[in-house]
């Protein structure tokens, strides 16, 4: 799987079937972890791993009280031993440096679970106190992040997230080409069967998307203003900053399709179904 689909397939999940997860890719998620990139290489982690229903449900209530932990395979708990980048760089740097570690090693393991087909979700609410108690960390180790690793019983569109232009300010040249202007008309899909397609920051005014299935796709920052669909289904996709106003929509069911910031103004829509 390409990296760019890879990151777009994580998200957090809170919903699982309770099934248990082969011990080798147990293994490989670890790894991941411990390949991540951390201060200094000095790897002031440690990971204590709680394996199985009667492990993880020993951290309900007293450490963390999120009942839907109970239902993944595996939880691991990344401690850090942050005094010897504290003696170095003082306690605010130190201290912020191992928080850092740990989110990379968690986002590494994340990317392998998803990779393997399994979820995740990072977890930062829990006492540390009784966290440490519970897994027999040393004094020393602090308990960061938890992060348990199941297989996922649902699936969630991905989550929205602040525009570009909003989140980031680039200082510097930073010239992007214009894409090309097609010169062939209007943007067409007829029959197509296209799971998972993503449209993204794309201009596709006046296209034309006719039997096609489109389900799970995620259309954000896009333009398809004026456009016609027809005898599709969307079931679960994501329409994200989608501007659709005056498009017609015949026989589309839109079951389980997620709307974030999407104008529908002026759209024509008959015979849907998914749309209350
Ligand atoms: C440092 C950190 C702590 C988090 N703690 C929790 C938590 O305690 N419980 C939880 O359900 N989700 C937790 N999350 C998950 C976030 O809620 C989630 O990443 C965010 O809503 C974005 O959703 P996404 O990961 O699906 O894109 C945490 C995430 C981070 C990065």
């Amino acid at each position: 799987m390409e990296f760019s689909e890879l990151f777009q397939k994580r998200r957090s999940i809170r919903q699982y079937t309770g099934e248990s997860i082969p011990a080798e890719h147990i293994r490989k998620i670890l790894e991941a972890g411990l390949r991540a990139p951390n201060a200094c290489n000095a790897q002031l982690w440690h990971f204590y791993v709680l394996v199985g229903k009667e492990k993880i449900e020993g951290l309900i209530p007293d450490v963390c009280r999120q009942e839907w932990i109970k239902k993944t395979a595996f939880v691991v708990v990344i401690t850090e031993n942050a005094e010897p980048l504290n003696a170095r760089f003082g306690a605010e740097k130190g201290n912020l440096f191992v928080a850092e570690n740990a989110g990379a090693a968690a986002e590494n393991m994340s990317l392998m679970a998803a990779e393997f087909g399994y979820a995740s979700c990072f977890v930062g609410a829990f006492d540390e106190d009784k966290c440490r108690e519970y897994v027999g960390a040393k004094p020393e180790e602090r308990p960061v992040l938890m992060l348990p690793v199941g297989v996922p019983a649902a699936d969630v569109p991905l989550r929205d997230r602040k525009p570009f232009e909003e989140a980031v300010t680039i200082l510097g040249d930073f010239v992007e080409t214009a894409p090309e202007a097609k010169s062939d008309g209007p943007f067409r899909i007829e029959s197509q069967y296209l799971p998972g397609a993503v449209f993204d920051d794309v201009g596709m005014p006046k296209a034309t998307i006719h039997n096609a299935n489109l389900e799970g796709a995620r259309f954000s920052d896009i333009n398809l203003k004026s456009g016609f669909f027809g005898g599709m289904t969307f079931e679960g996709s994501y329409f994200g900053n989608a501007d659709m106003k005056n498009s017609t929509f015949e026989h589309i069911d839109f079951s389980g399709a997620h709307f974030v910031r999407a104008d529908f103004s002026d759209a024509v829509f008959e015979d849907c179904k998914g749309l209350d």
